[in-house]
Formats: C-alpha cells, structure tokens, sequence
C-alpha cells in the first residue's frame, strides 16, 4: 500500500482530490448533513464527594448514559491550560517530518506505542482520512520514555493531561456504576490497575469531506473514554431517533462515550455509543481519547446485581486483550464489531 510503504498518507501528501481507496461506500452517508444531536450536557461540579448536589449530578449520569451513551461534561476540573497543552503536544508531533514519525509506524495493534494512517495501513479495505498514535498512559513511568521524544515538550505536556483526565475518568466511573445502584466502589480496584490507551488522532482538511470518512462508525472497547477535541467533527448515532447527529462545539467541554465494557456490565441498561469522525475542507482537527479500561487480561462481565429472572443476562464477558486479539485478525466491523450477546 502506498500509505504504508511510504508513511505519507494519501491525506498528508496534500492531494487535490479523495483517492479511490478512501472513497466510502454510499451505504455510509457521510453526506447527510445531519442536524445537531441533543447531546446532554452534565455540570460536575457538584459530584465531589461532599456535595449537596451529588445526587443530582448521578441521577444527570444516569440519563445520559441510558438515553445517548454519550454526554459532554463541563466543570470537570481539568484547566483549559492543560488541555491545551494536550492539543499543542500533539499538533507538534503530527507536524514533524514524516522520517520522524515513521520510527514508531507500525500495524501490530498490540504495540503500547505506535503511529499509523487509516486503522491499519495497506490492510483496512477503504481507508480512512486520519493519521493516529496511540500510546499506552498508566503506570505513566512505565510508558512514558516510550512515547515520542519530539516536539520536546510532548511527554511532559500529554503526561500532565494524562493523569488529570485518568483522574476524571476514574471519577467519573465511580459516579456511572453508583448510578447503575452498583455504589461507586464497584470497580474501583480493578480500574485503578486498568489501562488508559490514548488515541491522538489527527484529520487533516479533506478536498471533498462528503465522500471519505476519518472515523468508520464504532463503539469503543473501554469502560469509558473521555474525548478532548480540537474543533468539531464528531457525529454519535442517536438511538432513539435511529439518526446520526453532530456533537454540538461548547468550549472547554469534554466528551464521555460509554464504552462496550459498560453495555456488558449494565447488562444493556447503559448502551455503548455507535460514533464517527467527519472531515472538513477547511482545518486539521485533532482529537485525543482516552480509553478507560480492566487490565490486559482481565475478563469484565454482567454486574450479577443486574441479573435476574425479568433481565436475564445478555452478554459474555471479555477482556480488552480479548479485543486486541479481535483486532489483529479482522478488519474493523461496522457498529459494535466486538461486542457478543449471548
Ligand atoms: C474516536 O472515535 O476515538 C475519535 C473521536 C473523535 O475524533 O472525536
Ligand atoms: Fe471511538
């Protein structure tokens, strides 16, 4: 493949049209202009532990993740001076040389440090307008001199947002499984040993954005992931209007996705959302996500407390290197490809 052999995608040799390979089937509408999504807002202010509003805010958790799978939070504590950081961090990286950045390209998806184009270069069937890096973040030494070495303050600046947003994330779990009636301690153990996979990825301006995708849509294998965006671009499948939406631009916000983990542990209460990044003409558009979830190896399954005779259990349970080994052999499916109903 020419993205892979070269490392220049097709998106960064400035092309003045979509080659062949990225064009998407027209049964995946990217150009349908949708309207705005009614994507719930949820103020976190008032869920630290102490707080009158607590409840609240939990019972705002709730609704969100039972009606969309998908919120975005304001008031959550992490300075917009690190997030921006975050995002200069990554714009250097994708700005260096492409040498550079082809010491860490690879395709094997259990890399805990790897650079590519599209999912999998040369192996995905259409491929898509985004170059990515993905690094592993907990324990942050242990990963951390692996990560890239330029721009110079990148390790620093992406290590700092890191911690605060696992900090959040951790949080914010504690918060989703009290609502689910679980208490917010429910996996705190096996969080506080889980991975945080960063996805950086960058969406270079597209010549025709209508027929080429940078994102496929997909639910994420996480228990949550926590999306810090540049500008706007992601759309999330409405389920019950059964239409995709844009995610409305509110500065400072951050976006939270329930992941699969969560479908599978609320036994279907909470759905993980189906999302996909759209291109523009115009700016690259960065977004980094982390990915919050059990250890390598550690099988999550349904929350027994949420089984009984009226719900009986739907899922079979998984790891995250259950997912990775799903991975490596397919192609990435459409909608929840990994996710398994009993
Ligand atoms: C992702 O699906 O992880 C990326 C979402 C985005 O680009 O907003
Ligand atoms: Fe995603």
């Amino acid at each position: 493949s020419i993205s892979f052999s070269t490392g220049k995608s097709a998106q960064e040799r400035g092309l003045s049209h979509v080659p062949e390979s990225y064009v998407i089937p027209t049964s995946h509408d990217p150009n349908l202009h949708p309207e705005t999504a009614k994507v719930p807002v949820v103020d976190l202010s008032g869920l630290r532990p102490a707080s009158a509003q607590r409840s609240l805010v939990i019972q705002d958790i709730k609704n969100a993740c039972h009606r969309m799978g998908f919120f975005q939070i304001i008031n959550h504590g992490i300075n917009q001076s690190l997030m921006d950081g975050a995002l200069s961090s990554a714009f250097g990286f994708f700005n260096l040389p492409t040498p550079e950045k082809m010491k860490l390209m690879s395709n094997d998806v259990h890399k805990p440090v790897r650079y590519g184009t599209s999912i999998k270069d040369g192996i995905d069937n259409i491929q898509f307008w985004r170059v990515f890096l993905k690094h592993y973040a907990h324990p942050l030494e242990d990963w951390i001199l692996s990560w890239p070495a330029n721009p110079p303050y990148y390790r620093e600046k992406m290590g700092n947002y890191c911690s605060e947003v696992r900090k959040l994330g951790l949080e914010l779990m504690g918060a989703i499984t009290e609502s689910l009636g679980l208490g917010s301690a429910y996996l705190s153990d096996k969080m506080n040993e889980g991975m945080q996979v960063m996805a950086v990825n960058c969406y270079p301006p597209c010549p025709n954005p209508n027929v080429a995708l940078g994102l496929p849509p997909h639910s994420d294998y996480s228990c949550l992931t926590i999306v810090l965006q540049s500008s706007p671009g992601l759309e999330i499948m409405d389920m019950e209007e059964g239409k995709w939406g844009k995610v409305p631009k509110l500065h400072g916000a951050l976006q939270v996705h329930v992941g699969d983990h969560l479908e599978v542990l609320s036994n279907g209460l909470y759905k993980s959302v189906v999302h996909r990044a759209i291109l523009n003409c115009e700016r690259t558009r960065i977004s980094i996500a982390s990915l919050m979830s059990l250890g390598l190896d550690e099988k999550l399954g349904t929350a027994e407390e949420l089984v009984d005779e009226q719900h009986p259990k739907r899922y079979k349970e998984s790891s995250f290197g259950d997912f990775l080994n799903f991975l490596s052999a397919n192609d990435i499916g459409e909608g929840k490809a990994f996710i398994d109903t009993l």
